[in-house]
């Protein structure tokens, strides 16, 4: 039985080493370890073994049960490894490797997408309205009189149709209050545009940010703490701020906000929105179209805000001209 079981073990490793295919080794485990197999009948012979010889056999068949089952391990690893050294042949693997440029996000879609989480976080909700819009949402309603430069042929891009290019994101304002009642707290950010000459400043299409907040008690203090919680967010704690009382239409009062920060690289005051409470006279328009008093001048008052992206984005960039963020050029781009 021993010497039986030494001459299993030499011939099943002899065979699994020589033999050259997967198949082939598959054969070789039934014809050994199989139930039908060579080792499974001298197992079964293990009956007929006296007793004091049985623990010495039992440790040998099982000794030789391991070594061929391990030698059959490795052999397939062995051939597997051969088979996948083939597939890799005719590639030289020490060839540099194709690179697969990963894109960015354009500087100022960064920008707006900072500005608006910075918002939804104090509880402003996105709005939106059509770049091709009505001159009432756009002027009328926004307390515009007809006299206004900025309805001006020269200023403003207008469609055979009497409808117009958006001067700015404020008519998202009107937009959302046609449609919803107060509380309202929205940004809308978008593109603009204007009949400007293009240099290095102006571009006829720009992006602006609007904010809106209308509700009973609404006053000029959650303006300031709104915009400079904001602006603060978005170019640290230093920042200084400056109101500045100005005009607009559809404000009353209206205010310039002036930033100071090192965030901005330079130490002078920039003028970077427009703000104010909101005119009466936007809620009567809007009344007016919706046939009811929804926005009551006697209970409700709001802020309104807006502030262009293009010019952020130079400044907090460094970015020497505004063409440099439509023109696609890749030298530039990549560089956010
Ligand atoms: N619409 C103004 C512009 O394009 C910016 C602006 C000023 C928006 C004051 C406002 C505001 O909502 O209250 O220059």
């Amino acid at each position: 039985m021993e010497a039986q079981l030494e001459s299993l073990r030499s011939d099943a490793i002899a065979a699994i080493l020589a033999c050259s295919g997967e198949s082939e080794l598959e054969q070789l485990r039934v014809r050994f370890l199989g139930r039908g197999g060579e080792l499974t009948a001298l197992s079964d012979r293990m009956r007929e073994v006296s007793k004091e010889d049985k623990p010495r056999i039992g440790k040998l068949l099982n000794e030789t049960r391991s070594a061929v089952t391990t030698t059959l391990d490795e052999r397939k690893a062995a051939l597997v490894a051969v088979q996948e050294a083939g597939a890799f042949s005719g590639i030289d693997v020490t060839l540099p490797g194709t690179a697969f440029p990963v894109g960015a996000l354009h500087p100022i879609t960064q920008l707006m997408d900072r500005a608006t989480a910075i918002f939804r976080r104090m509880g402003f909700a996105l709005a939106d309205g059509p770049d091709i819009e009505s001159e009432w949402h756009c002027f009328d309603a926004l307390n515009t009189p007809a006299d206004h430069p900025a309805r001006n042929e020269q200023d403003t891009f207008y469609m055979p149709d009497g409808r117009l290019l958006r001067t700015h994101t404020s008519s998202i304002q009107i937009r959302t209050l046609e449609r919803v009642s107060p509380p309202v707290r929205i940004i809308a950010p978008g593109a603009a545009y204007r009949r400007d000459e293009v240099d290095a400043t102006h571009l006829a299409q720009f992006n602006q940010m609007e904010g809106l907040y209308v509700d009973e008690g609404v006053t000029l203090g959650d303006l300031r703490g709104t915009l400079e919680f904001f602006f603060r967010e978005l170019f640290g704690k230093d920042a200084k701020f400056r109101f500045r009382p100005h005009f607009f239409p559809f404000t009353e009062p209206s205010f310039e906000v002036d930033i100071q920060s090192a965030a901005l690289g330079t130490d002078r005051w920039l003028e970077i929105a427009g703000c104010g409470m909101v005119d009466p006279a936007v809620f009567d328009a809007v009344n007016e179209r919706r046939g009811g008093r929804v926005l009551d001048p006697e209970i409700h008052t709001g802020f309104a805000f807006g502030f262009g992206l293009d010019r952020l984005a130079m400044i907090m960039a460094g970015v020497p001209d505004i063409r440099l963020f439509t023109d696609s050029d890749q030298r530039f781009l990549s560089q956010f």
